[in-house]
């Protein structure tokens, strides 16, 4: 890391960003599910950070056109992410986990929920080829390892990375030759990014402060920090422990560019530290999100979970419908649990700004003589 003063302007601009193409070493993550839109995307890409597009739950026609719009709003470099997790085996009975979904159903009028479920093609392949052949310069993958998929796109001339929640996946993901990796720490909102884990097997939960410097130590590619981060505290401190870059995602979901409806919004704002779980509730994986009555109900529903991700596919009705209602008790609210830290919405350029001022407030705080 290099820290100077110029005109009371702080330059933390490590050697990931200059491969990356970026001033500052803040990557908004990827977050699938309509939150990370063009516009947040652009955003954060204009004020010097790198914005990332996610393309799991698009059409390929969006991900063209969700790219497209990106291009159309930043000049700089950008990235679009991909989750790997294949589908577990396809469940046998759905009727229980059904029936305790109806409660929901019946709350937002919709019809009980049906128990033949049917998985849609994966879109993954042909929107990587789609990345690839656009010559997108940033992709990161997920919840697996990308293999010969980054060796591609590489090939083309992109910069990959992937997150990993354990040293020795991070060891699997350098082998396959990404050229950075995310360290995502327990605090992290979103799908723990567990590298073929069974998923009804116990996901690693390692804390931030914990992961980073062990990766960091174990690795030879740059290390990005993610998990629970929200201020410019959590982004110095992720550089101190030996990362290159921090990835914020739910600090992210409060921009007013983000596709986030409102009552996911009001209470990310109006959440604390102690108000989110691990759980497999939602998809079927774990996932760090708000409790509100979709996970109080499955999980005290007394029926198995199912898989990966026939549990989302199962909800999927009620999921949309409750966005649409812009209720939040029936709708998957992934957040981390820095949420204490941010406690209003404000456009992703204010957000890049204090996040840059609250660094170099802490560096000069830590520079000054005691
Ligand atoms: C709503 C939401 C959706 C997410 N979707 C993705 C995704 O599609 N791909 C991905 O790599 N990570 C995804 N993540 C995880 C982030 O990459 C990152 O690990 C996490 O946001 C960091 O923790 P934080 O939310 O406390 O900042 C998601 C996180 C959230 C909160």
């Amino acid at each position: 890391m290099s820290a100077h003063d110029v005109g009371g302007n702080t330059s933390l601009k490590t050697s990931l960003c200059t491969r990356l193409g970026i001033d500052l070493p803040i990557i908004q993550a990827p977050m699938a599910g309509g939150w990370t839109t063009p516009a947040l995307v652009a955003a954060v890409c204009n004020a010097g950070g790198l914005g990332m597009l996610a393309a799991a739950r698009l059409s390929l026609e969006q991900l063209r056109d969700q790219i497209d719009a990106v291009r159309r709003l930043t000049s700089r470099p950008f990235g679009v992410n991909f989750l790997l997790a294949p589908p577990d085996a396809a469940p046998t009975d759905v009727s229980a986990i059904q029936r305790a979904l109806d409660v929901g159903r019946s709350k937002l009028g919709l019809m009980p929920g049906s128990t033949a479920l049917q998985l849609p093609p994966s879109q993954t392949a042909a929107q990587f080829d789609l990345v690839c052949e656009t010559r997108v310069p940033i992709v990161g993958f997920a919840m697996g390892d990308p293999g010969p998929w980054a060796e591609r796109a590489k090939h083309g001339g992109a910069f990959v990375m992937a997150m990993a929640t354990t040293v020795d996946d991070a060891l699997r993901l350098q082998a396959s030759g990404v050229d950075a990796i995310v360290a995502q720490g327990s605090e992290a909102g979103g799908h723990r990014s567990s590298l073929d884990l069974p998923s009804d097997a116990e996901a690693p939960l390692v804390g931030l402060l914990a992961l980073v410097p062990q990766m960091v130590d174990a690795v030879q590619v740059p290390v990005i920090a993610a998990g629970g981060i929200m201020d410019g505290r959590g982004v110095l401190a992720a550089l101190v422990l030996g990362a290159q870059a921090a990835q914020l995602g739910t600090r992210f979901l409060l921009a007013t560019e983000s596709g986030t409806f409102d009552a996911y919004r009001q209470r990310l704002i109006e959440a604390a530290e102690i108000d989110t779980v691990v759980t497999r509730s939602l998809t079927g994986r774990a996932a760090r999100a708000l409790r509100n009555d979709v996970v109080r109900t499955v999980e005290s529903a007394g029926a198995s979970v199912l898989g990966w991700p026939y549990q989302a596919l199962a909800a999927e009705d009620v999921y949309r419908a409750a966005i649409a209602n812009n209720d939040a008790a029936w709708a998957p609210l992934l957040a981390g649990q820095g949420l204490r830290l941010a406690r209003k919405a404000s456009s992703a350029a204010e957000i890049m700004a204090s996040l840059k001022e609250e660094l170099a407030l802490q560096l000069e705080a830590l520079n000054r003589p005691a």
